[in-house]
């Protein structure tokens, strides 16, 4: 059995869903994989600090987590900053899931910077290092001898970025498309029930969807922070957020959504990155699609992304795009891809 010692840097939603699944597949983790993670160290920006190098129980840090308050739990270390967790506590590996900032990447990207120049693993769901630092980081991993999985940056643990690095590499994307905000999807959706813009975003925040400021959801912040994801990674560009010609969905009406309706088509808020000729193009827009592409048909909160390929056509991923558990998920299957492999 090989145990894995890891650091957590954030323990809202996602962090607590890692958790769950976690404690849920324990036996499964020992069994199938051979490995024994624990939990030596957790930082939490609202919640406090602690450390302790015997691990730190699981449902304890469930149970105090749901509180909002860790200082309940006894442990070895308590009350440290996230740069002192990274250099007091002895660790495998970092799952980074604070808070993310699209204009910054901080604080995020120097606690990933910290660890893996150290000679650490990381995995993150967090989009702001990623589509602000992903050369920088992916060439720190890459020095020091070890991997930074991202998985979860888009549509949660749907394997979307798993996809287009691996099987489809060699089927050359040509374009990738897709519906890479819930919120809005999840807006226009209840918009065509019938529900007025208002009362579909405060459902969709209601129902935990939305970001905390969801002007990133709305305005299309957040889907051009994945469209530079998606790009950088598989497209073997550089592009920034600046480069993404962005358009949210906050200027369309219950008439725009019925005159689709009658048309046979429907509004979608669609991520695209193609080539044309030979520079990238880069966008998120709303755009009226007809029934029959596959991503018109998605709806709620779900996301979904076509590959368009030279060997395969039009490849289509329909999934989760957000949520506790599902973006838990694409920690955790990150976790594996590289303790499998090491
Ligand atoms: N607020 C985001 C969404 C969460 O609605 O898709 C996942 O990035």
């Amino acid at each position: 059995m090989r145990t894995i010692r890891l650091l957590m840097v954030g323990l809202g939603n996602v962090g607590q869903g890692f958790l769950t699944i976690l404690s849920e597949q324990k036996q499964s983790l020992e069994t199938h994989y051979g490995l024994n993670i624990s939990v030596v160290g957790v930082n939490d920006l609202r919640m406090g600090s602690l450390a302790d190098s015997k691990g730190i129980p699981i449902q304890n840090l469930l149970a105090a987590a749901a509180k909002g308050d860790l200082s309940t739990l006894s442990a070895e270390q308590k009350g440290f900053t996230v740069e002192e967790m990274l250099d007091l506590v002895d660790y495998d590996g970092l799952v980074e899931a604070s808070y993310t900032n699209l204009q910054t990447g901080e604080p995020a990207t120097n606690y990933i910077r910290k660890a893996l120049a150290s000679g650490k693993h990381v995995v993150t769901t967090n989009k702001g290092p990623i589509a602000l630092h992903y050369a920088e980081l992916q060439a720190l991993a890459k020095q020091n001898g070890v991997q930074i999985g991202f998985e979860g940056t888009v549509m949660s643990g749907t394997p979307t970025l798993f996809l287009g690095m691996n099987w489809l590499r060699a089927a050359e994307i040509q374009r990738i498309q897709g519906i890479f905000n819930g919120t809005t999807n999840f807006i226009l959706t209840k918009m065509e029930e019938g529900k007025e813009y208002a009362e579909a975003l405060a459902e969709a925040q209601r129902l935990g969807y939305a970001e905390a400021d969801p002007t990133g959801d709305v305005e299309g912040y957040d889907a051009a922070g994945k469209v530079v994801i998606l790009a950088n990674v598989l497209m073997g560009k550089s592009i920034a957020m600046s480069d993404v010609d962005r358009q949210g969905i906050t200027h369309l009406t219950s008439t725009d959504i019925q005159n689709a309706q009658r048309e046979g088509k429907r509004w979608k808020l669609i991520g695209t990155i193609e080539m044309v000729e030979g520079t990238i193009k880069a966008s998120v827009k709303p755009l009226m699609l007809p029934l029959s592409n596959p991503l018109a048909q998605v709806m709620g909160a779900t996301n979904a992304v076509t590959y368009t390929t030279r060997y395969l056509g039009e490849v289509t991923l329909v999934g989760a795009g957000a949520g506790r558990l599902e973006t838990g998920y694409a920690l955790l299957a990150d976790l594996l891809s590289i303790y499998r492999k090491n």
